[in-house]
């Protein structure tokens, strides 16, 4: 048996061209733009991507987009002042805190502060707390856990008195979905890192929900034979090259492995640190001196794979749908957040 493989980018881009086109009509009939502000918080890499993925999705649909990128070191008060602000901007309709947070800011009051009515990512406790309960409808439903939901519609997979098992508990994929499922009768496990005999658990399953973050935890005969196994994992991992060698960053003394960029075809790599060849210091990305000239250093680079929870090749041997790591769920999520700003937009002048 081989899997159907779920064209995320496709199902995602019909709903981008659906958005592009209320985003016209808004604007010709009420002359309304939809505006979507982001914030983020620190430069965390892969949030820095998705944040900018967020971005130039915006811009491709004609939504207004609003980024604001602050220090590692704000305040929660200031953080909480730039949220209230959005609040009352009349440009903006849906309001995006990028997690996580770092430590220091207490996450759960910034995401209460956000006005239910511009909460798009859907993580506002009243938002979140009506998905949780009987006959209740959010304004909003978090972007991933919806996402996945359609996929699977799309698709026609059986969801009512299905068996269904959901990897991980986090707020922002494992819980929601599981009470999106459950919300269409499905019977729901979740499992989470106390969870004992996961292989058997997991080959119970009619649809799998991956979200534990783990590369490939998922093996084939984890997998119950023609299920539909939906990978909402995106990790990053290294893949070794002949020219890897250790470095020590000369500051922080912390040691990391890379090449020479100039050694390294194109595709997938990362910046790891840099050598500056006139003194030979190293320095790690997170430890370079903010006020170096990154330009006049050699970059040092690794090469890295995106792959999900669940081991593809193995999985596509034995699931009947199975979504892809890129090209799954990633693109939902972007799709379900500019769906979600355009109807915000649509509601407040409705
Ligand atoms: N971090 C990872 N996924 C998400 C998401 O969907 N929304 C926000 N705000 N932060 C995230």
């Amino acid at each position: 048996m081989t899997a159907i493989v779920i064209d995320g980018v496709d199902i995602a881009g019909k709903i981008r061209k659906t958005v592009s086109n209320g985003v016209k009509q808004l604007a010709h009939h009420n002359g309304i733009r939809p505006g979507l502000a982001t914030i983020l918080v620190g430069n965390n890499f892969a949030s820095e991507a998705y944040v900018n993925s967020k971005r130039k999705a915006c811009d491709e649909v004609g939504i207004e987009y609003f980024g604001h990128n602050l220090p590692d070191d704000v305040s929660e008060i200031e953080l909480y002042e730039l949220v209230n602000e959005l609040n009352f901007d009349s440009r903006v309709h849906g309001i995006l805190v990028q997690l996580p947070l770092p430590d220091h800011i207490n996450s759960e009051k910034i995401l209460e502060a956000i006005n239910i009515n511009k909460d798009v990512d859907g993580f506002h406790p009243n938002n979140i707390g009506k998905l949780g309960m009987k006959n209740r409808t959010p304004l909003f439903v978090p972007c991933t856990p919806s996402g996945c939901m359609m996929l699977l519609e799309e698709n026609s997979i059986n969801i009512s008195g299905s068996k269904t098992v959901v990897l991980g508990r986090s707020n922002i994929v494992g819980l929601p979905v599981g009470m999106l499922l459950l919300n269409k009768d499905a019977t729901v496990t979740f499992c989470h890192s106390k969870t004992k005999d996961l292989p058997n658990i997991c080959r119970e399953a009619d649809i799998l929900i991956a979200a534990v973050g783990i590369p490939e935890i998922v093996k084939g005969d984890w997998i119950k034979p023609g299920s539909s196994v939906i990978d909402v994992g995106i990790n990053n991992t290294w893949i070794s090259h002949d020219d890897d060698r250790e470095f020590t960053c000369s500051s922080s003394e912390k040691t990391f492995i890379a090449h020479y960029q100039s050694l390294s075809d194109k595709g997938n790599r990362r910046i790891i640190g840099y050598l500056c060849e006139n003194s030979g210091d190293v320095y790690s990305s997170e430890n370079l001196p903010k006020d170096i000239d990154k330009n006049g250093l050699v970059k040092l680079v690794r090469k890295n794979k995106l792959v999900g929870d669940v081991h593809f090749d193995e999985a596509k041997l034995v699931a009947g749908y199975l979504t892809p790591v890129p090209g799954g769920v990633g693109p939902m999520t972007i799709a379900v957040l500019l769906q979600n700003t355009y109807n915000s937009a649509k509601l407040m002048y409705s």
